[in-house]
């Protein structure tokens, strides 16, 4: 009953204002959390308040240790702190501060410390060296108790140790290297299987449309010999102009399977027709200024193309936009190419709904091959999405050079 009492009361007690540096000012015990242990120790009169901060600092699964600021040596650490430097508190209590750290570890450790007396307060990682040879990685945080005069008198160090988290972070980091690895050679295996398929209809389809196209040609010259051939004529007509639209069709999409056209056309042809095609599909203007056309790696060339497909696809699939500008900008080592619609803008987070891999898929692809993604939302609306590519090296002129300078 007492400790509820004590409790509420506590609790109900209006707390003074939180200092500016709590550090600063955590020598001065606050009556109102005394008032909590007080209460348990009314109920339990064989512990005394002090037996029972000693058992908590004794319990604690943190590392914790006092130093005296002035001989900058430990007084006081608790079992939790000597597991972590491998030690036992008597060995630990004869060594000076550094040495429980690796060499590497002693300038950052220093700055720390002078940090702390500074400001009340540090946080940071490091490792602590065991006897062994071994090191244990934590993060510790540094409060400094000050004397009357307001110098430095004691700091109290809390640590933790970092080895499980490390261990998580290494092993994510794996496994997302892993990923990536994985993700880039099933898009190696899709793009070369999409060539082969395109090179296969392209042979097949495209040349047997060829054949038939000239098959109606030489059909039409031979009814028109007929006496009664015009009608028969006209109808030839109508079947070579639906093969001329099979061809163009297949040829699209042919081109979105594989653009052949790449190797003959080069890239920045290879942008126009896609540009256009998507104009007229969609129906929204694109005002294109590509008058500068660096040239780019085969491989970079395809991923262009693939991000330049993917910003336009999401143009008419979301931006509801009235138009589109293309640029592109030669940087020397880098080529831009922007892509900006005037629509209703993408949304913070719009990239990581889930399900939405398109743009993740460009920015994975641009950064295999030393490039990067940017999206923007443009004010008052709108998107812009600019894909930054490396120019392939310079080798050749570059050798011939150094060979020269020999
Ligand atoms: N030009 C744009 N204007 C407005 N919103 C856009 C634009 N581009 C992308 N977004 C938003 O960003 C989201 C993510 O685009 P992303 O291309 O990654 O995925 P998606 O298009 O939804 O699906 P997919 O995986 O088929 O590409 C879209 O769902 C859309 O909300
Ligand atoms: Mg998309």
């Amino acid at each position: 009953v007492e400790l509820d009492v004590d409790m509420r009361a506590s609790r109900d007690r209006p707390r003074t204002a939180a200092p500016a540096n709590p550090a600063a000012d955590a020598d001065a015990f606050d009556a109102n959390d005394l008032a909590v242990v007080a209460g348990i120790v009314r109920m339990e009169p064989a512990l005394d308040p002090l037996s029972l901060l000693a058992a908590a600092f004794r319990n604690s699964a943190y590392g914790i240790a006092i130093a005296d600021a002035r001989t900058n040596t430990l007084v006081a650490v608790n079992p939790a702190y000597a597991a972590l430097s491998g030690r036992t508190a008597e060995e630990i209590g004869r060594i000076p501060i550094t040495e429980l750290y690796p060499p590497s570890e002693r300038d950052a450790l220093m700055e720390n410390i002078e940090l702390a007396d500074r400001v009340g307060a540090s946080h940071f990682e490091s490792r602590l060296a065991h006897p062994d040879g071994s090191t244990e990685p934590v993060e510790a945080d540094v409060r400094v108790l000050r004397d009357a005069a307001g110098a430095p008198r004691y700091r109290i160090a809390t640590l933790r140790s970092t080895r499980r988290r490390l261990d998580t972070e290494r092993r994510l980091a794996e496994a997302t290297h892993r990923l990536r690895a994985l993700a880039q050679r099933l898009e190696d295996v899709q793009e070369s299987e999409r060539k082969r398929m395109a090179t296969a209809l392209h042979e097949g389809l495209m040349q047997s449309l060829a054949g038939l196209n000239l098959g109606l040609e030489t059909l039409k010259q031979r009814v028109a010999e007929l006496p009664a051939g015009a009608p028969l004529c006209a109808h030839v007509d109508e079947l070579q102009a639906t093969v001329r639209a099979t061809t163009l069709a297949t040829r699209t999409a042919l081109d979105g399977l594989h653009p052949a056209g790449l190797k003959h056309l080069g890239l920045w042809t290879m942008i126009e027709h896609v540009l256009a095609r998507w104009s007229d599909g969609t129906g929204v203007p694109v005002v294109a200024d590509l008058r500068e056309r660096p040239t780019l790696a085969e491989d970079a060339s395809l991923v262009a193309l693939r991000a330049l497909q993917e910003a336009l696809t999401n143009v008419g699939r979301h931006a509801h936009a009235t138009r589109v500008r293309v640029a592109s900008r030669d940087e020397g080592r880098l080529v831009e190419l922007t892509i900006e619609d005037d629509g209703i803008g993408i949304a913070p987070g719009d990239r990581d709904k889930p399900g939405a891999l398109g743009l993740l898929g460009v920015s994975e692809r641009l950064r295999s091959i030393g490039g990067e993604l940017e999206v923007d939302r443009l004010r008052p609306h709108g998107t812009r999405v600019t894909l930054r590519l490396q120019r392939p090296r310079a080798t050749a002129t570059h050798r011939l050079r150094t060979t020269r300078e020999r």
